[in-house]
């Protein structure tokens, strides 16, 4: 056990210790502003949302930090951004474009761990024994489980995961026996979805999200993208929102409410991001989070921020998505789902009919055993759209991870799993695939990374979720669609 304590008392120690800490952010964040006018529309609009609500909605003596405040916020911390991948075993390239792994960030972040660690997730197999394999390359897997069961001895480990994939509950009896609390989340009931986010916090201010699932594989036989934020308690206490929306939602009987309570708000999205300093490059910085109803006031919809990068792109759209369709794929009946498929045609045509320099749109999306049937036809008709004589430019490319006879026989491996989009101006990581359902009733967040208006010379995220896509473009592993049969 952590401490002589019961949880509960040592949650109430750790409850008012964040309280406390969120109080003086409040005041670090609120001074960053340096500027009076700015107070005072804080104090405008906290006075407004405390005579509005009543002061028996706000029972918080100091002013409370659950309020969002000024739009536009400034933040002090001194955030580290790294790019971590898992590139499946066997999977060469040629060119110098290498990230950390995704085990070595893990690692990190559990190294990292004083206070705290949250994770949302959508199911967990970090073993052999959870697959029926007896593969080698499952030990990163059954490394990172071990050390989370040594963490969850020390201090508050909170996991939230998918009530319907609860289905391998190894992993989480190990865990809630080592002093972990699980909470299943019911997204099918809730919203007909299913809980497919995948981040970490650590100590409220280290944050992890991408697209490996809690999953051996995910580590060594997956391809996945990742990034990892050190030392950013202001992006980390947004995620934790996100967090605590489905801490909420995972206890027994809740419902989603029709208006989240104030503090679940927040003030940064695509219309006012976090300013801050990623690796010294000013940055403007959101989450997104999906599905709408999950989304309390101020929260850009994954969706919105998905259509609105596209359309401020000028230059480039680069999408890597696992799967690509444009319908509900899990609704009953099916249904036509167009609204990122729109969003790209028109991209493309309104850049190619105005006399602008074209677009350059592509696509690597991938092929493998277990890829939506409707998939070919719907990627084939966007890369039509491809008349370089009309400036209209689209290009689809398939990407397959080869697998040697062995590697055949690890079920659901061997895929390119990647979420992201990156354009010209922004770097998008998210962890939904790409038909609606991931916009409509399933949960998922991206974080939106802005570094437009920062002159510097370092490589910044979008520069190095570049060469990623570049990298995989250009490789031996992926072709253009013509070229495929199906
Ligand atoms: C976070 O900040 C602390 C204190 O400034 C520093 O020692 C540590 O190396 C930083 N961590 C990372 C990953 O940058
Ligand atoms: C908001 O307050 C409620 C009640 O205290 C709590 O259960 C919930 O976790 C809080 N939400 C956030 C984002 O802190
Ligand atoms: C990125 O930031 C610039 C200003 O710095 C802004 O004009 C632009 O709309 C932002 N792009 C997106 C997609 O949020
Ligand atoms: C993403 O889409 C694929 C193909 O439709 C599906 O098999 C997979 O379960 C989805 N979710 C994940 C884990 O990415
Ligand atoms: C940020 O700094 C870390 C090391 O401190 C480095 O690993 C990472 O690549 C840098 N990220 C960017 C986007 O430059
Ligand atoms: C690496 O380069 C060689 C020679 O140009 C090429 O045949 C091979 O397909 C390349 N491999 C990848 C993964 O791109």
């Amino acid at each position: 056990m952590k401490t002589g304590l019961p949880y509960e008392r040592v949650e109430d120690v750790q409850r008012r210790r964040e309280e406390y800490s969120r109080a003086q952010m409040y005041y670090r964040c609120g001074l960053a502003l340096a500027s009076v006018s700015a107070l005072l529309v804080l104090a405008v609009i906290l006075q407004s949302l405390m005579t509005t609500r009543g002061p028996s909605s706000s029972p918080d003596p100091v002013p409370s930090p659950r309020f969002p405040a000024a739009r536009g916020q400034t933040c002090s911390d001194t955030c580290r951004i790294v790019l971590v991948e898992s590139i499946p075993e066997g999977l060469v390239y040629n060119g110098s474009t290498a990230n950390p792994s995704i085990y070595q960030a893990w690692l990190n972040l559990i190294g990292e761990a004083r206070s705290s660690l949250d994770i949302a997730s959508f199911y967990w197999t970090l073993t052999n024994k959870d697959t029926g394999t007896k593969e080698p390359t499952a030990n990163q897997g059954e490394d990172v489980l071990k050390r989370l069961g040594e963490l969850s001895g020390k201090l508050p480990v909170r996991i939230a995961v998918d009530l319907q994939k609860d289905k391998h509950p190894a992993n989480l009896k190990f865990l809630t026996s080592a002093g972990a609390i699980i909470r299943s989340v019911n997204m099918r009931g809730l919203t007909n979805g299913v809980l497919h986010t995948k981040f970490w916090i650590v100590d409220k201010k280290h944050i992890f999200i991408g697209s490996p699932n809690m999953d051996w594989r995910s580590l060594t036989q997956v391809k996945e993208l990742g990034v990892v934020v050190y030392n950013c308690s202001c992006l980390a206490e947004d995620l934790g929102k996100i967090f605590e929306a489905y801490w909420f939602l995972g206890q027994s009987g809740q419902e989603i409410p029709a208006t989240w309570p104030s503090n679940f708000s927040t003030a940064y999205n695509k219309d006012t991001p976090l300013q801050l300093p990623l690796n010294d490059t000013q940055s403007g910085v959101y989450l997104s989070s999906s599905p709408p109803s999950v989304c309390a006031a101020g929260r850009t919809s994954d969706l919105q921020a998905v259509l609105s990068v596209i359309q401020d792109a000028e230059e480039f759209v680069n999408i890597a998505v696992m799967s690509y369709v444009p319908m509900m794929e899990f609704s009953r009946p099916k249904q036509y789902w167009a609204e990122i498929d729109t969003q790209l045609r028109r991209a493309a045509f309104l850049k190619a009919a105005n006399a602008g320099p074209a677009l350059q749109v592509r696509l690597l999306i991938s092929d493998w055993a277990h890829s939506q049937p409707f998939m070919p036809p719907f990627l084939k008709s966007l890369a039509s759209i491809y008349d370089p004589k009309h400036k209209l430019d689209i290009q689809v490319r398939l990407f397959v991870v080869p697998a040697n006879p062995s590697q055949k026989l690890i079920p659901y491996a061997r895929v390119n799993h990647n979420k992201y989009m990156v354009t010209d101006k922004i770097a998008y990581i998210g962890t939904s695939n790409w038909s609606g359902d991931y916009f409509v009733n399933t949960a998922g967040v991206a974080l939106v990374v802005n570094q437009t208006a920062s002159q510097t010379e370092e490589p910044t995220v979008q520069s190095q979720l570049k060469a990623v896509f570049d990298r995989d473009w250009y490789s031996a592993y992926s072709t253009p669609i013509d070229h495929h049969s199906f």
